[in-house]
């Protein structure tokens, strides 16, 4: 089953798709109906996923991108303009964690800049390639893959984490403050962006011992990159429920 519209199929978009939440994401989107293209730094790992994909019935494309190069996603844009006319989802789940239990007082400025050029540049970067092609049908769907580590009331101390894991955590404030000013100047534009924190989820990043599994991990952002006209814009969630900057 496909999810078509009166222009055709739509096209999903998800980086670091090749493990973890991104991986799962993709199933979820490819089993609901759409075209689902991962994009992954690393061509064989992509490849390797993508067959998984194929021996359970799912036909997803990769793309070999870096988040953190503009003119290699420039490039992905526009073969993918070039193969669909189209792009309908856009999800940033590509992110990485440098800075873990380390304090914010003596993390090294060079980590900081690596980790906002992946967690924040990498999604601005996605996003301001994806719009132009998302306005040619006008709608569009962006989910930011943030974390709950990020919002300001966990910043001011609430899990007691204090000042540890900065440069990962600030990463995330600013893609929430991305997800808001993106949501107002694409609303005209007939797109959605909305920002998820996943819980904790048993992947590479968050451990076997996480509590969430992929799937639930996956759930919501699913939902979001699916929203019909009347769903939420410019919205933080967890569980389906908004929650606190
Ligand atoms: N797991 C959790 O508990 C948790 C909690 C809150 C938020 N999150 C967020 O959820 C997202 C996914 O997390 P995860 O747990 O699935 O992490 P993960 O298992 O470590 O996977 C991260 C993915 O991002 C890709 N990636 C990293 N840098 C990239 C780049 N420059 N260009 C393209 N792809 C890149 C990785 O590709 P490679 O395989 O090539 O490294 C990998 O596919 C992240 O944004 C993370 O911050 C996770």
């Amino acid at each position: 089953m496909n999810i078509v519209t009166d222009q055709g199929t739509r096209v999903a978009l998800v980086t670091g798709g090749n493990r973890g939440i991104g991986r799962e994401i993709a199933r979820q989107l490819a089993a609901a109906g759409l075209h689902v293209i991962i994009v992954c730094r690393d061509a064989a790992k992509g490849r390797q996923t993508i067959d998984e994909m194929r021996e359970d019935g799912l036909a997803i494309e990769l793309q070999v991108a870096d988040v953190s190069d503009t003119q290699s996603i420039d490039r992905m844009l526009e073969r993918i303009k070039q193969a669909h006319g189209r792009l309908d989802v856009l999800v940033n789940n590509a992110g990485i964690i440098l800075d873990r239990g380390r304090s914010v007082l003596d993390v090294e400025e060079s980590l900081m800049r690596e980790t906002f050029d992946t967690n924040f540049f990498g999604a601005l970067r996605m996003i301001q390639a994806a719009v132009p092609l998302m306005n040619e049908h006008h709608y569009g769907r962006i989910v930011n893959i943030s974390s709950g580590l990020g919002a300001f009331e966990i910043l001011q101390g609430l899990l007691g984490l204090k000042g540890s894991t900065s440069a990962y955590r600030i990463s995330k404030t600013m893609l929430n403050a991305l997800t808001c000013l993106v949501a107002q100047d694409a609303a005209e534009m007939g797109i959605k962006v909305n920002a998820v924190c996943p819980g904790r989820v048993q992947t590479d990043m968050g451990g076997a011992d996480a509590p969430q599994t992929v799937a639930e991990g996956a759930d919501t952002a699913v939902w979001l990159a699916t929203l019909d006209e009347a769903g939420p814009n410019g919205g933080y969630f967890r569980e389906r429920k908004q929650i606190a900057w």
